[in-house]
């Protein structure tokens, strides 16, 4: 997958997944990393997948409704890429933070549907429940940070909190953090994700 690695100054830290959303790419949240952990190794991703020249992660159908079978393959495809990536630029593949938001943050959270040990932990800003049909994995020990607005109209707020109760439910550790603002990225929010990443 077409992606940009960025090296830490400190191998003790994670290495930051990043995902862009709809339409973005592999350079658009690169300060957000810096600004949560500027010691971290950062490895940064273009989506796959073109919908009329945007950038996504996995196929849909129409907004909010994904498709499925493209979800899975996608996301098999993704986990593959994080293990070849490791090996290739020498970072710890159980040392993994993702940093999604919105279209990265829905493949960030069904890597978690899937794996129990695809992520330590990940940062998910306007996140979506990815899959109602599944049994999610043991996640104990995952930490999961989750950003919404009580204003988005891509994310109704029972997506947020039925995504909570997912991963609760599987055994993460979950923090799901509020703002009176719509889909997009607030810096409140990014502020308040540092906040809690500093205290893991
Ligand atoms: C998605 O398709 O992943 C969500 O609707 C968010 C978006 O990318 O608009």
């Amino acid at each position: 997958m077409k992606h940009i690695f960025q090296q830490g100054s400190n191998p003790s830290k994670p290495t930051f997944l990043v995902l862009h959303g709809t339409g973005g790419n592999e350079h658009d949240l690169l300060p957000i990393a810096s600004h949560i952990d500027p010691e971290a190794s950062v490895l940064s991703v273009r989506g796959n997948v073109s919908e009329n020249g945007m950038p996504r992660f996995f196929k849909r159908l129409s907004e909010g409704v994904f498709d499925m079978e493209d979800l899975k393959a996608r996301t098999e495809e993704l986990n593959q890429f994080i293990a070849t990536a490791a090996e290739e630029h020498g970072f710890d593949r159980s040392n993994v933070i993702a940093i999604g938001y919105s279209n990265g943050a829905n493949i960030a959270a069904n890597l978690l549907f899937t794996y129990s040990d695809a992520l330590k932990g990940a940062i998910l800003h306007h996140p979506m429940v990815p899959n109602r049909e599944t049994q999610l994995p043991d996640l104990s020990g995952v930490q999961v940070f989750i950003a919404a607005g009580t204003n988005d109209p891509i994310c109704p707020a029972e997506e947020s909190t039925d995504l909570e109760g997912l991963l609760q439910n599987a055994g993460a550790a979950v923090k799901l953090h509020w703002e009176n603002y719509g889909h997009q990225l607030t810096m409140p929010e990014v502020e308040a994700a540092k906040a809690w990443y500093d205290q893991l």
